[in-house]
């Protein structure tokens, strides 16, 4: 499933005093099966991206299509007579009319979302899942979606215990309470509700902050598997490494607005100062390899493995 955001703005507490403008004319497709990074300084607008995808957040104007689906300011009718209105409007410039002309011909192409067919599409977790926890258990709590969408007692059940197992939490945790948990724990409890709905699209806000490092690499590879297996995966980091290892594509943020769509290797080989990107260290290295000499190619170098597989081979051709 494909996600396209057409002319998006979005603000916070729209029309007060405290209107803050978080979104800027976004426009963007994320393509179907792909691995997307969204990445970019702390308040660029990434959080409030992402949760526009399952309509947690509804644009202040714009649309955002999922599949057929339309995530629109307001009802569908009520938007198009909103545009047709400017459209007709003296006040508007021929350009803008150029730009509601096309975003009319978009949200006639599209149904209206139905908020629970989209959330069971689309599965987010958010930057602080803690807050996505309410029930009793965490069995409960894992089995919960499912239950809502309409699949019986044992089948949620079942489908909350490989959920659990996916992200390495056993038995001994089925019958405590979710905020009893430790930071770490109530993560991967969150995570594993998204899990067990079995989302086509999956939304990660910063999935691995709070982990240790170990549970951090298993959480990103449960991912990755899933990835592989035709989710498309939508996640928002600050971690360099997690973008080079795992991500198809990225998307810069700056300022609520899109700066650069680009790939990991593209963004690393020759990163833009204004974006204070830190750089994996060991791609840092690699390109210093590269200066003196050294022929890589680091272009199909995504880990640390990658590289120690790839000097092994320039020392056997050496021979
Ligand atoms: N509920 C809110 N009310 C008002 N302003 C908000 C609200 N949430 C976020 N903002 C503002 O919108 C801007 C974008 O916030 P957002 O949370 O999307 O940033 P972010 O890129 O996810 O940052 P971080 O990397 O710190 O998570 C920030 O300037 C923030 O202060
Ligand atoms: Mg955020």
């Amino acid at each position: 499933m494909a996600i396209k955001f057409h002319h998006i703005y979005f603000s916070y507490a729209p029309k007060s005093p405290f209107q803050y403008d978080a979104l800027h004319d976004i426009n963007l497709e994320i393509k179907q099966n792909s691995f997307t990074a969204v990445i970019g300084h702390t308040g660029s607008g990434k959080s409030t991206l992402v949760q526009h995808i399952n309509a947690l957040l509804v644009p202040t104007s714009g649309a955002v299509k999922v599949e057929d689906f339309l995530i629109l300011p307001c009802k569908k009718k009520k938007y198009l007579r909103q545009l047709n209105r400017k459209l007709k409007s003296k006040k508007v410039s021929a350009e803008q009319k150029q730009r509601l002309a096309f975003l009319k011909s978009i949200v006639e192409s599209g149904a209206a979302y139905k908020v629970k067919e989209l959330r069971k599409k689309v599965g987010v977790v958010f930057q602080f899942p803690e807050y996505q926890l309410f029930e009793e258990t965490v069995i409960k709590d894992v089995a919960f979606g499912p239950k809502n969408f309409g699949v019986s007692n044992e089948e949620a059940l079942a489908l909350a215990k490989n959920a659990l197992t996916l992200v390495g939490i056993d038995e001994s945790f089925y019958s405590r309470s979710p905020f009893e948990l430790s930071g770490g724990e109530k993560r991967r409890v969150a995570i594993a509700g998204i899990l067990a709905l079995k989302p086509e699209i999956l939304v990660l806000d910063e999935p691995t902050a709070g982990l240790d490092p170990l549970s951090a690499h298993e959480m990103m590879e449960v991912f990755a598997n899933i990835h592989r297996a035709g989710t498309t995966i939508v996640l928002v980091t600050h971690d360099m490494d997690l973008v080079l290892r795992y991500a198809s594509d990225v998307v810069v943020m700056k300022d609520g607005k899109i700066v650069e769509e680009t790939t990991p290797q593209k963004l690393f080989a020759d990163v833009k100062e204004e974006y204070s990107l830190e750089v994996p260290a060991f791609y840092a290295f690699m390109q210093a390899l590269v200066q003196r000499g050294c022929p890589l190619d680091i272009t199909k170098i995504n880990t640390v493995s990658d590289l120690a597989k790839m000097v092994k081979n320039l020392k056997e051709q050496a021979k």
